[in-house]
């Protein structure tokens, strides 16, 4: 049964899911005017907030239906959402991916599995192999600005997830992305791609920046979460700017051995420049 005041809670959460939804479908009505092409990329530094609704555009009406079905799994409110992000997100990562087309994939930080099984279901779609690792405690465990649920097995449940989608199972380390372990996963191949989303706070996104640009093949390209604090981008009520210590990484990224290739909300990817 409810309290008062839990009911209250939850009738003040659907009035903001509602709103939410209303914003982001005044949004998506108008077809979007973007393309994969390189100088289209470059708006969205220029104007971040314009090339978001872009992309949000893109996903209802452009994007493959495989990626909607994906996302509506992972966010869906009544299985209380099974990922994190925005569906502008999954626009962001099939433009990265079908320019890249990465043959190994690092996510550090994998909460339920929804960016590796997307990963994998994009190279599945296209007919291609991608090694794809997950790095994270499959814990409660969050930060200074971020708090789990305890009643989920997060391993298994990242496993169920893949299951669900008929995938082969990504390669998991239960580990923080600091320790030894991880690390020496980290440095054992030249990344192509790699998405950094476990711990938000500056010293342990630091460090996760540093062990994973050490590892990246000249030309692949690291996505930094929540790091557009420090950007023009304005978040409409459905999207969020960031936190501090991503947002303060990416100020500090070294402007002469990476290059920002997109930003799409608080997404940010760099690329290794060659040498
Ligand atoms: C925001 S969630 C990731 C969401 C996921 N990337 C997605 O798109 O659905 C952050 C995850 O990082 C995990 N985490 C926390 N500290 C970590 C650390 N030091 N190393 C790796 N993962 C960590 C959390 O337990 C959580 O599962």
């Amino acid at each position: 049964m409810f309290s008062g005041m839990s009911m209250a809670g939850s009738i003040k959460g659907s009035c903001i899911l509602l709103l939410q939804a209303l914003s982001e479908w005044k949004v998506a009505r108008r077809p979007p005017r973007i393309s994969m092409a390189p100088a289209d990329w470059e708006r969205s530094l220029r104007d971040p907030t314009a090339f978001y609704a872009e992309c949000v555009r893109y996903f209802h009406s452009e994007a493959p239906a495989e990626f909607r079905e994906h996302r509506e799994y992972f966010h869906n409110v009544r299985e209380n959402r099974r990922g994190y992000g925005e569906n502008a997100f999954h626009t962001m990562w099939y433009f990265l991916l079908e320019r890249f087309r990465p043959r190994n994939f690092l996510e550090i930080g994998v909460f339920r599995g929804q960016v590796i099984s997307l990963v994998r279901l994009w190279a599945r779609l296209r007919g291609v192999g991608c090694e794809v690792w997950g790095i994270s405690p499959f814990s409660s465990a969050g930060d200074s600005v971020s708090t789990y649920r305890k009643d989920i097995d997060y391993y298994q449940d990242t496993l169920r997830n893949f299951e669900h989608f008929k995938l082969p199972a990504p390669g998991l380390l239960r580990a923080y992305s600091t320790d030894a372990q991880a690390l020496e996963l980290i440095g054992s191949k030249q990344w192509e791609m790699v998405y950094i989303d476990g711990n938000h706070d500056y010293e342990v996104a630091r460090q996760d920046w540093e062990a994973c640009s050490r590892s990246l093949q000249p030309g692949g390209v690291i996505v930094l979460d929540d790091s557009g604090l420090t950007t023009a981008f304005r978040p409409p009520i459905f999207a969020t700017k960031g936190h501090p210590g991503p947002s303060q990484l990416a100020r500090e990224v070294d402007r002469a051995k990476f290059r920002e290739v997109i930003q799409v909300g608080h997404n940010r990817a760099f690329q290794r420049l060659p040498g």
